[in-house]
C-alpha cells in the first residue's frame, strides 16, 4: 500500500434533489463521463500521489468504488471507498476516519464541483504545507450583495469588497482537521468554517471558475458546453476494422451478406462461411472494444454450428449496445473474383443494413490474378464500422 502524505476526501453521497434526475448526483454524467469520474480524475493529475477517499451513497458503494477505480487507472490503488451520512459533514468525518497513517494534510472536495483542474488542488496543498493553516479557494464576488429580512425586505448592503465566495478543495492540517470534527456538536456549511469555529486559522487563496458547483440543471447545462467547447465532445467516435478470409468448398451452397446466391461455389467453414457478415461483426465488435467474433462465438457453442450471418449480426448489433453504443455505418469490401456483386449490391445493403440497424454500403474489387484471391481459391472480406457513445 502507498503511503501518501496528502489525502483528498471527496464527497459525493448526495442525493442531488436540486438537480432532480432521480439519481444521486455523483453519478450523473456530463460529456459522457460521472461527476465522480471527473473529480477524481482532477486528483490523480495532482503533481503528488495522493490518498483518494470517495464518500458515496451507502446503497451505491460498489458502483462507486467501480467508477473511481475505473478513473483512477494505475493509480487505482490509493482509492478508497466509504458509505456518506446524511448530512454532508457527516459524510467528511465518515472520509476523513478512512485517511491512511502516513496521512499529514487533508483536502476536502465536492464531487459536484466536477470540473475543478487539478492545479487548483496543487495549490492548496502547497499553501496548507507552507502555512499551516486551514486553506479555502475563493472567487470575488461580481454581484452587489443584499442582506434580507424576514419579509423579503432589504435590510442591509454589505460591502462587496469583503465577501469572496468560497470553493473546494478546502485543505487543511491533518491532526487539527479531525480534531475539529471531533469536537464540533453543530452543523457548519463547509470545512473551513468548522475549522475555524475550532480556532483554527484560516487563509485564502484564489480560486478557479471551473471549480463551480453543479447544483441545479442550468449548472449541468453550462458544465456540459464548457466540456464541448473545450472539444470535449459529448458524442464519442470510435472506429473498428474486421477482415474474414474462406476458401472455396464447391460441395457447400454459398452465402454471402446474408443471402443465398445459386450457382456459385459455396465457402468451407464452421458457420456457413458468410465472409462480409463476419467481416461487418469483427469490424463492430473491434470499434466497441469487445474482442472478436472468434472469442464471442466460439466454433465450440452449437448455436452457432452452420449459422447464417444475420445470426452473428444479431447477436452482435445485441453486444455493442450492451455496451453503450450506436452503430453510426459499416462499409464493406469483398475481394474476389465471384460472384459478382454488381448486380446484387443494393439488395446487399438492404438487407444488412436492416441487420445492423444503421447504413451499410457494400463494394467489390478483384486482385489482378494476383494470390489465393487472383486463382479463384478463397476470398476476403473486409470492413470498418464506426460507432458512437454518449450524446
Ligand atoms: N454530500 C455528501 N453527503 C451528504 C450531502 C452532500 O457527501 N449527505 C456531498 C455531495 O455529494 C456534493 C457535496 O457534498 O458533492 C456538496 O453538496 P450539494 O451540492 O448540496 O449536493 P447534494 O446534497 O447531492 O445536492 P442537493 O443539496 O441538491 O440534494
Ligand atoms: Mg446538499
Amino acid at each position: 500500500m502507498h503511503e501518501s502524505r496528502t489525502a483528498v476526501v471527496i464527497v459525493a453521497a448526495g442525493s442531488g434533489s436540486r438537480l432532480g434526475l432521480g439519481e444521486p448526483k455523483a453519478f450523473v454524467r456530463v460529456a459522457g463521463r460521472s461527476l465522480l469520474e471527473r473529480a477524481v480524475a482532477s486528483v490523480i493529475g495532482m503533481r503528488e500521489a495522493t490518498q483518494i477517499v470517495v464518500v458515496a451513497p451507502a446503497d451505491r458503494r460498489a458502483q462507486a468504488e467501480a467508477l473511481a477505480r475505473d478513473a483512477a487507472g494505475r493509480a487505482s490503488g490509493f482509492v478508497t471507498v466509504v458509505a456518506g451520512g446524511p448530512s454532508r459533514q457527516g459524510s467528511v468525518a465518515a472520509g476523513l476516519a478512512a485517511v491512511g497513517a502516513s496521512v499529514e494534510i487533508v483536502l476536502v472536495h465536492d464531487a459536484a464541483r466536477a470540473l475543478t483542474p487539478s492545479a487548483l488542488f496543487d495549490e492548496v496543498a502547497d499553501a496548507v504545507r507552507a502555512s499551516g493553516n486551514g486553506v479555502v479557494p475563493v472567487l470575488p464576488v461580481s454581484d452587489t450583495i443584499k442582506r434580507l429580512g424576514r419579509e423579503g425586505q432589504v435590510v442591509g448592503t454589505p460591502d462587496r469588497s469583503e465577501l469572496a465566495a468560497a470553493q473546494t478543495p478546502q485543505g487543511f492540517p491533518r491532526e487539527p482537521l479531525v480534531a475539529a470534527y471531533a469536537a464540533t456538536d453543530v452543523e457548519h456549511t463547509d470545512d473551513a468554517a468548522l475549522f475555524a469555529a475550532a480556532g483554527q486559522a484560516v487563509t485564502a487563496v484564489a480560486g478557479d471558475a471551473l471549480a463551480f458547483k453543479i447544483t441545479t440543471p442550468w449548472d449541468l447545462a453550462r458544465a456540459e458546453s464548457l466540456l464541448q467547447s473545450n472539444g470535449e465532445a459529448a458524442i464519442a467516435l470510435r472506429t473498428g476494422v474486421g477482415v474474414d478470409v474462406h476458401a472455396f468448398d464447391a460441395e457447400s451452397p454459398l452465402w454471402l451478406g446474408g443471402l443465398y446466391w445459386p450457382d456459385e461455389e459455396g465457402l468451407k467453414g464452421h458457420s456457413d462461411g458468410d465472409a462480409l457478415c463476419h467481416a461487418v461483426c469483427d469490424a463492430l465488435l473491434s470499434a466497441a472494444g469487445l474482442g472478436d467474433i472468434g472469442g464471442r462465438f466460439g466454433t465450440s457453442d452449437d448455436r452457432f454450428a452452420g449459422a447464417h450471418g444475420d445470426v452473428f449480426i444479431g447477436e452482435t448489433v445485441r453486444l455493442v449496445a450492451g455496451a453503450g453504443f450506436e452503430v453510426v455505418n459499416v462499409a464493406v469490401q469483398l475481394i474476389a473474383n465471384r460472384p459478382r456483386l454488381a448486380g446484387r449490391r443494393f439488395e446487399l445493403e438492404q438487407n444488412l443494413s436492416g441487420l445492423v440497424g444503421a447504413p451499410v454500403s457494400v463494394s467489390a474489387t478483384t486482385t489482378d490474378g494476383l494470390g489465393f484471391a487472383g486463382r479463384g481459391e478463397g476470398l476476403t472480406a473486409i470492413a470498418t464500422a464506426l460507432i458512437r457513445s454518449g450524446g
